[in-house]
């Protein structure tokens, strides 16, 4: 057992370690809560506007790997708006363009996670360098940063927009680490997107996969997480001891 002074140098060493690492922080079910927008779906969909906000939330990823497959770039938005307009169908609820447009508005207004500016602020004081990493065009993911007041954290907003494709193909990992100046062993995505966290792996990143939910389930293709933690709070120590 180390005695507190050994703890306490131990601990300066981290800070120290941590000033050289790099953090890219997923955006879209990692800061933010894409179910934030179920209270607004209640109107259109009643009890079941957390299936709701499930579906649109996959479609919504599911065209964008369909648009980097079929190199048939389109933004984010665009992804999410078509995927709006399929689970309308899919859950029969039948609304105008403006109530449609209201309901992307909230998308753009998502809440953080509770965890989220404790856990920003704990990782700003030990000096690492954090950018925010995502599938959003920088416009909306800025936008949404300023809205819940967490975008000071962030030196920079770094798009897959920039390349025109989408997470997971490798060459977004790369942007990232051209764009960051970062070297692949310093540079960690931090994400809540299993899929995510593997095409980092996959592309020489390290990665902290933010278990959102005791039930989420990674996918098992024997591609790990360099670390697991249940919110951002943990993720200082995590990162330390690796
Ligand atoms: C993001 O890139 C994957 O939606 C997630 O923000």
């Amino acid at each position: 057992m180390p005695n507190e002074r050994n703890a306490t140098s131990c601990r300066r060493g981290d800070s120290l370690e941590m000033k050289k690492i790099t953090l890219a922080f997923d955006v879209y079910g990692t800061l933010m809560d894409t179910a934030g927008v179920t209270r607004a779906l209640e109107q259109y969909a009643g009890d079941r506007a957390a299936a709701f906000s499930d579906l649109w939330r996959q479609k919504q990823l599911e065209y964008s790997f369909r648009r980097g497959l079929m190199q048939n770039y389109q933004s984010f938005s665009v992804c999410t708006r078509n995927a709006l307009d399929y689970t309308c169908a899919i859950f029969r609820v039948d609304i105008s363009k403006s109530e449609k447009d209201a309901l992307m508005a909230e998308y753009r207004t998502l809440p953080v996670f509770p965890d989220v500016v404790e856990g920003l602020g704990s990782l700003r004081s030990s000096g690492v360098r954090m950018f925010a990493f995502s599938n959003g065009h920088a416009d909306d993911v800025c936008s949404l940063l300023h809205h819940n007041k967490i975008d000071t954290y962030f030196k920079d907003v770094i798009s897959v927009d920039e390349i025109r494709s989408f997470k997971p193909n490798p060459a977004v990992y790369s942007h990232f680490l051209r764009r960051s100046g970062a070297h692949g062993s310093e540079a960690w995505l931090i994400s809540g997107n299993p899929f995510d966290v593997m095409g980092a792996i996959s592309a020489g990143m390290r990665a902290a996969w933010v278990q959102r939910s005791p039930d989420m389930v990674f996918d098992p293709w024997g591609i790990e997480p360099t670390v697991t933690v249940s919110g951002i709070a943990g993720l200082q120590d995590a990162i330390a001891g690796n």
